[in-house]
């Protein structure tokens, strides 16, 4: 894969079509997390510019702050509190058009408006980390975004 990701699509659904080849080819051959982690992050960040995009993995009781791009970030992520953690408990993807609508949502970033956390499952049913997308638009992330994402997210489950 070249260093610059190519995406010519106008729609979400064609820049995510065209993301997951190019994205297969960057994690093939590679089975160190981290790495395939950031690589991740700073593809999602180059193709739609996001306010942060990243990575919490699952440690014990906790979430912590795994790879990303972006401004600083909550370093350890509590359960019980916030999106990433719903998504972690729930297993399922949390789509919050409006974060201050959210009860609980952890504000690392006062910029962030929108924001879309998909939780990562393993082999074994657990999730093992989130992905987590802050935009600083509202209502930023739709269906395709679920869809894309997964199935690039599918290239990283252990
Ligand atoms: N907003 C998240 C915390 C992580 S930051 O957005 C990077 C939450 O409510 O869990």
């Amino acid at each position: 894969m070249s260093s610059t990701v190519y995406t010519s699509g106008e729609t979400k659904e064609e820049v995510y079509q065209e993301l997951l080849p190019q994205v297969k080819g960057l994690m093939t051959g590679e089975d160190n997390v981290v790495a395939n982690l950031a690589n991740f992050s700073a593809v999602l960040k180059e193709v739609f510019n996001y306010h942060w995009v990243g990575f919490y993995l699952v440690e014990g009781d906790e979430l912590v702050l795994g790879p990303f791009q972006g401004p600083v970030a909550c370093t350890r992520l509590q359960r019980g509190k916030g999106v990433c953690a719903r998504a972690w408990e729930s297993k399922e993807i949390q789509n919050i058009p409006d974060v201050d609508a959210f009860p609980g949502h952890v504000a690392c970033s006062a910029l962030s408006k929108s924001e879309l956390v998909i939780p990562m499952i393993n082999s074994t049913g657990e999730v093992w980390a989130v992905l987590d997308i802050d935009s600083d638009q509202y209502n930023d992330f739709n269906e395709a975004d679920e869809k894309g994402l997964s199935e690039l997210l599918s290239t990283l489950n252990p």
